[in-house]
C-alpha cells in the first residue's frame, strides 16, 4: 500500500475580508482539494493584527500576530498573503521566497511596485509566485494572459477593474445624483471603503493596469507608469451630456500596444471615458468587473464577473493555491516573469484618443467659426459639433476624432482664453468608438 501523501501546509497572512472566507472554503472543500491536488491542504498559522478579534469559524489556536516567525517556519510550504500593502508585506514575502516557500497573494499594490523583486526571489530560490486574485476578483484574467494567451501577440487590454467606481459612476448614470452624494450612497451599502481615495482617485486601478501591461506586453509596468485620472471631477452635467449622444461613462484602464516609426512601445491609462452604450462595457454596472483584450490570433475576448469581495476573490486565491500545490506534489514550476519584450512606456501626451469638450459660450454670430479655427490650428480634427441656445447663452459640445492628448490638451487652453468661452464645462475622452 502507497503511503498517505504528506499535508501541504498553508501561512495565511491577513484573516480579515478575503482571508475569512479563504479558511471557510479550505475548511468547507478540504476532502475536494485533496483530491483535486493530490495531497491535503492544512492551515499551518494564520496572521493577524488583532488576537483578540471574534473571528467566528476561524480556530483560535492558529493565530499569531508573528508574521515574520511564521512565513519562515519550517513546516511551512506556502504562504497566502491577503494583507495588503507594501511593507511589512513586501519583507515577509522576500523571506518566504528566500526561505524557499511558494506566493499566493491578492496585493495589487505590492505587485504594482515590486514585482520584479518577488519574481527574482521566486527564480533564484524556486518557489512559485502566482496572484490571480490580485486583479479583477474572482474573474479568471491572470492566467488567461500569462497562460493561455501565451502564444498569442496581446494588442490591447481595456476594462473596468475597480468595482466601487463602477458602482458610483453607474448609480450616477442611472439617478442623475451628484459624485458626492453618490459616494455616500456606496459607503452606505458598503462598496465604498472608508477611505476611498485608492478607488475613487483610480490608483487601485492603476496597480491592476500595470500588472495586466506587464503580463499583456512583457514589460515590467509599473504604477507610476500609467497616466491616472480618478472620477471625482465627473459631474452630473457629464452623465447627462454622455447620455444625449448615446454614450455612458466609465472609468477604464487601458493597455495599448502601439506601433510607430520608431519601434513598439505601450501605453497605460486610467481615467473615466464616455463609450457608447451600445458597447458591452456599458452594461456592466454596480461593482461588477469587465475586462476586453484584443490578441491578433485570438480575436476579442472578454471576461466578466464579481471583481471584489470576501468570496469571490477568496475562489481566486483557491485556485491559485491549488496550482502552486499541484506544483509541489508533481515537482513542476508555475510560470515565471516574462519581461523579455522590455517595450518603452510612452508618456499620455502621445496617447491619441478622441475627446468630448463641453463649452459654455456667448451665443453671437462667429463664435463657432472661431472655437473650429483653434481646432484646426492645433490639428484636431472635429467629429461632431452640438449646439443648445439658452438666451444670450450656448452650450456647445464638440467631439474630435482621435487626437494626440498634448494637441488637445493645447486646444483646450487656448479656447479656455477666447473672450466668448464663459466655461470649459468638461474634457472627456471618448473611447470604444473607431476614430
Ligand atoms: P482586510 O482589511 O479586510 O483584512 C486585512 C487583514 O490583514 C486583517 O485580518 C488584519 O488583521 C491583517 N493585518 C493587517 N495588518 C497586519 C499586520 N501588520 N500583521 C498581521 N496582520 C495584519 O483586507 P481584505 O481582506 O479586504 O484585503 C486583503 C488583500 O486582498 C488586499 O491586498 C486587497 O487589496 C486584496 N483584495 C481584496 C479584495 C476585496 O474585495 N476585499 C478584492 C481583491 C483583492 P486584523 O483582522 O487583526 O485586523
Ligand atoms: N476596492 C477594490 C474595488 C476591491 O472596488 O474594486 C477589489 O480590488
Amino acid at each position: 500500500m502507497s503511503e498517505p501523501a504528506k499535508p501541504i501546509k498553508v501561512a495565511l497572512l491577513g484573516c480579515g475580508t478575503v482571508g475569512t472566507e479563504i479558511v471557510r472554503l479550505l475548511t468547507e472543500q478540504a476532502p475536494d482539494l485533496a483530491s483535486r491536488i493530490g495531497a491535503p491542504v492544512e492551515l499551518a498559522g494564520i496572521a493577524v493584527r488583532r488576537l483578540g478579534k471574534a473571528r467566528p469559524g476561524v480556530p483560535a489556536e492558529l493565530l499569531t500576530t508573528d508574521a515574520a516567525e511564521l512565513v519562515t517556519r519550517p513546516d511551512v510550504d506556502v504562504v497566502v498573503e491577503v494583507i495588503g500593502g507594501i511593507e511589512p508585506t513586501r519583507t515577509w514575502l522576500i523571506d518566504a521566497l528566500r526561505a524557499g516557500k511558494s506566493v499566493v497573494t491578492a496585493n495589487k499594490t505590492l505587485l504594482a511596485e515590486h514585482a520584479g523583486d518577488l519574481f527574482a526571489e521566486s527564480d533564484t530560490f524556486g518557489g512559485d509566485l502566482y496572484f490571480e486574485a490580485a486583479v479583477a476578483g474572482a474573474i479568471p484574467l491572470l492566467r488567461p494572459l500569462r497562460e493561455s494567451l501565451a502564444g498569442d501577440r496581446i494588442t490591447r487590454v481595456m476594462g473596468i477593474v475597480n468595482g466601487t467606481t463602477n458602482f458610483i459612476l453607474s448609480a450616477m448614470d442611472e439617478t442623475g445624483a451628484g459624485y458626492a452624494e453618490t459616494l455616500e450612497e456606496a459607503a452606505r451599502l458598503g462598496y465604498a471603503e472608508a477611505d476611498p481615495t485608492a478607488d475613487v482617485d483610480g490608483y487601485d486601478a492603476a496597480s491592476k493596469a500595470a500588472i495586466l501591461a506587464s503580463l499583456s506586453f512583457h514589460t515590467r509596468v509599473t504604477a507610476g507608469d500609467v497616466y491616472r485620472e480618478g472620477i471625482s471631477a465627473v459631474t452630473p452635467a457629464d452623465v447627462s451630456a454622455a447620455r444625449a449622444l448615446g454614450r455612458t461613462i466609465k472609468l477604464l484602464a487601458i493597455c495599448e500596444r502601439v506601433d510607430t516609426p520608431d519601434g513598439e512601445s505601450v501605453a497605460v491609462r486610467v481615467h473615466p471615458a464616455m463609450i457608447p452604450r451600445t458597447h458591452p462595457l456599458a452594461g456592466v454596472n454596480g461593482a461588477f468587473n469587465a475586462v476586453f483584450v484584443e490578441a491578433e490570433a485570438a480575436g476579442q475576448l472578454m471576461f466578466y464577473g464579481q471583481g471584489a469581495g470576501g468570496a469571490p476573490t477568496a475562489s481566486a486565491v483557491l485556485g491559485d493555491l491549488v496550482a502552486v500545490a499541484r506544483n509541489l506534489v508533481v515537482g513542476g514550476r508555475g510560470p515565471r516573469e516574462s519581461a523579455y519584450a522590455d517595450l518603452p512606456v510612452r508618456p499620455i501626451a502621445q496617447a491619441s484618443t478622441r475627446y468630448h469638450i463641453s463649452l459654455d459660450v456667448a451665443d453671437r454670430a462667429g463664435v463657432l467659426a472661431a472655437v473650429a479655427a483653434v481646432f484646426a490650428e492645433h490639428e484636431v480634427s472635429i467629429s461632431a459639433v452640438r449646439q443648445e441656445g439658452r438666451a444670450t447663452d450656448a452650450s456647445l459640445v464638440i467631439v474630435t476624432h482621435s487626437a494626440p492628448d498634448a494637441a488637445l490638451r493645447s486646444t483646450v487652453d487656448k479656447i479656455a482664453g477666447l473672450p466668448f468661452v464663459h466655461e470649459v464645462v468638461s474634457v472627456m475622452r471618448v473611447e470604444g468608438e473607431e476614430s
